[in-house]
């Protein structure tokens, strides 16, 4: 197993690539906020990716599709205040790349410049693959993603693994090397048959990063609430949990209402002298 990078050196585009070539794996995951950006960068993970699903994540809505460019930008700016090292990535939301040439570059642009992400990530192969190109000619690097795309989710009508049938399945590996031919640097498969991940993977010099794609992408990537758990709802197939928060957080609220209307909160350690020693608030 070849060695991972120096955890110091900022990951690059180039440095996804390297890393296929030597088969180290590339791990990703989602933020939201600068405290778990900060947490992320702090274990080492490769690169932080601010999905559009901040919109069912964070904002409450039913699934991506609400999501508006300035929401997605208020979220990149804040993991970028607690980005140190991994390579970060802003999505594109839903309306903000199909139409327009100008309107896609200056929302790309307004992803860099103004919430100072490296990349963005666009959904779809052969239809934005124009976009890619010049999305690269201003310099923005981009990010694909094939398989379950949710900004299509009604035209798949619903959330469902994509690529099963054979004709689907050639489609995106086309559209996986429509998308390297463009510059795409990565590509994301989504809820995609482990097999057609691989063979995408193996056909293609630029990394596969697999959510519900099985182990053969180059990397992996979850949402972070789900590995955190998070998220409410029933577990997903392709999510594993490595921590349970939900229940500990909901303990530990259920508790505070309790001491506070017990009058057991607070107390006497977590209140000030009368006759101060120092005016500091810490404890
Ligand atoms: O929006 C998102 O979080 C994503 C990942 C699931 C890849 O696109």
């Amino acid at each position: 197993m070849a060695s991972r990078p120096e955890k110091e050196a900022p990951v690059t585009t180039a440095k996804l690539v390297e890393m296929k070539q030597k088969g180290v794996k590339i791990t990703a995951l989602t933020a939201y906020d600068a405290p778990t950006a900060r947490l992320l960068n702090d274990a080492g993970v490769d690169v932080v990716l601010v999905g559009d699903s901040v919109g069912m994540v964070k904002l409450g809505y039913e699934n991506t599709l609400p999501v508006t460019l300035d929401e997605m930008l208020h979220h990149v700016k804040a993991v970028k205040r607690g980005n140190s090292r991994a390579l970060l990535v802003a999505d594109m939301p839903y309306l903000s790349y199909e139409l327009d040439v100008k309107e896609t570059l200056r929302s790309a642009g307004r992803m860099i410049k103004e919430g100072g992400a490296h990349a963005v990530k666009l959904e779809g192969g052969l239809e934005i693959a124009g976009m890619v190109k010049e999305l690269l000619k201003i310099n923005i690097p981009v990010m694909g993603h094939l398989g379950l795309t949710p900004q299509a989710l009604h035209r798949f009508g619903g959330y469902k693994v994509q690529g099963r049938k054979p004709q689907e399945a050639e489609k995106m590996l086309t559209d996986a090397k429509i998308l390297e031919g463009a510059g795409a640097f990565a590509v994301v498969l989504e809820c995609v048959p482990p097999a057609l991940a691989r063979e995408i993977t193996r056909k293609l010099a630029i990394p596969t990063i697999g959510i519900g794609a099985g182990a053969h992408c180059d990397g992996q990537i979850l949402v972070s609430d789900d590995m955190f758990g998070l998220s409410d709802g029933a577990p997903l197939k392709f999510v594993k949990r490595y921590a349970d928060l939900r229940p500990q957080m909901l303990k530990a609220v259920q508790a505070y209402c309790r001491e506070v209307q017990g009058g057991a909160f607070p107390s006497a350690e977590h209140e000030f002298a009368d006759a101060p020693k120092s005016d500091k608030l810490s404890a």
